[in-house]
């Protein structure tokens, strides 16, 4: 079945396979909207006016729950739909699947809470930086005593458990960041109310502590905001990197990133963090750096995430946060 990024496929194949790979058991809502677009034609003649690398249903239905769009049965929106297409459309064009999930530092924080710090974090593919506040978090892993930052609980609180494997190096405090900085090709702004209302718009409909956690996780970033530069993460990175404190640590940091690139780029990515001082923490599908040797050996689950410090894997990462699986050193 092809999947719903897929360009080459027909619409209502997109569709079909959004609603019973990627939202059945995830998200009700967009189940029965997928589902009922793949068999509609007059929805599915205006998603097509659409290039087809803008006709994703995570796009559409975020574009349209941006506008206004409820939750509801597919007929009611499909009505709904067809009466605010031109603004949706518009939507669309201007705006990309860009999901930033602050959950991902309870998956981040072991590995970096084993580094020497002061801690300078770079993050590849920042969206708008909400993975670089790990010291700004509150975490309770399964286990451990709960983290808080220096100054007292956060607002953002991460829950996450362990699942086997070997015991992970959970730190007894947070570590010290002194400089955060990101690149992504549109860089979202945690000042802005329109780029969090879109970011807002892009997590799915049922998902409401998703939606409280971002919410929060942009307040506290909006009091201190990271510098994100706009580009492509091979050409920036070595610049950006360079501009790092020469008295901190650099760690550069991707989460669910690296796929958007082909193969060379990776490789060359991957090169590049070969030659930069300091620590890769990458954390990725499991097919994205075959230079990591993936730990098959320890259980972990189809979509989980290599969790990977200088090229090799430390944990099995689910990938909104909610589970890791640490792996012992070979
Ligand atoms: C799935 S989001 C993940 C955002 C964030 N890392 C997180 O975990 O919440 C992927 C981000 O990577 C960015 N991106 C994709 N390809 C990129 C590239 N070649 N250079 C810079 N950023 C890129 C996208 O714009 C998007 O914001």
């Amino acid at each position: 079945m092809p999947t719903s990024t897929d360009a080459s496929a027909s619409t209502a194949e997109r569709y079909r396979s959004f609603a019973e790979v990627e939202a059945r058991g995830m998200s009700a809502t967009y189940e029965a909207w997928a589902a009922g677009v793949a068999t509609d034609a007059a929805t599915l003649r205006l998603i097509d006016e659409l290039p087809a690398s803008k006709r994703q249903p995570n796009l559409v239905f975020s574009a349209a729950r941006l506008l206004g769009a409820q939750p509801g049965p597919y007929p009611a929106f499909a009505d709904w739909l067809a009466a605010h297409w031109s603004d949706v459309r518009e939507v669309a064009l201007t705006h990309a699947t860009q999901t930033n999930e602050a959950a991902r530092c309870a998956l981040h924080l072991p590995a970096l809470g084993a580094i020497d710090g002061p801690i300078a974090l770079l993050e590849v593919g920042a969206s708008a930086g909400l993975c670089l506040y790990p010291d700004r978090y509150s975490y309770r892993y399964t286990g451990h005593p709960r983290l808080d930052p220096a100054d007292g609980p956060s607002t953002v609180e991460l829950d996450c458990a362990f699942r086997g494997g070997t015991p992970a190096p959970v730190p007894e405090r947070l570590p010290e960041i002194v400089w955060r900085a990101g690149i992504d090709l549109n860089p979202l702004d945690v000042r802005s109310p329109a780029d969090v209302d879109w970011l807002d718009a892009l997590v799915w409909p049922e998902h409401e502590d998703r939606r409280t956690r971002l919410r929060a996780a942009a307040r506290i970033a909006a009091r201190n905001p990271p510098h994100l530069v706009g580009g492509d993460l091979n050409e920036q990175v070595a610049a950006l990197a360079a501009s790092a404190p020469a008295d901190a640590t650099l760690v550069v940091l991707h989460t669910a990133v690296l796929m958007y690139l082909d193969e060379a780029g990776r490789e060359r990515f991957a090169r590049q963090m070969r030659d930069l001082p300091g620590h890769w923490l990458s954390c990725e599908g499991r097919s994205v750096f075959p230079g990591i040797r993936v730990r098959d050996d320890v259980e972990n689950d189809s979509v989980d995430l290599v969790l990977a410090l200088d090229g090799v894997q430390v944990a099995w990462a689910q990938p909104h946060g909610r589970a890791l699986t640490w792996v012992a050193n070979p």
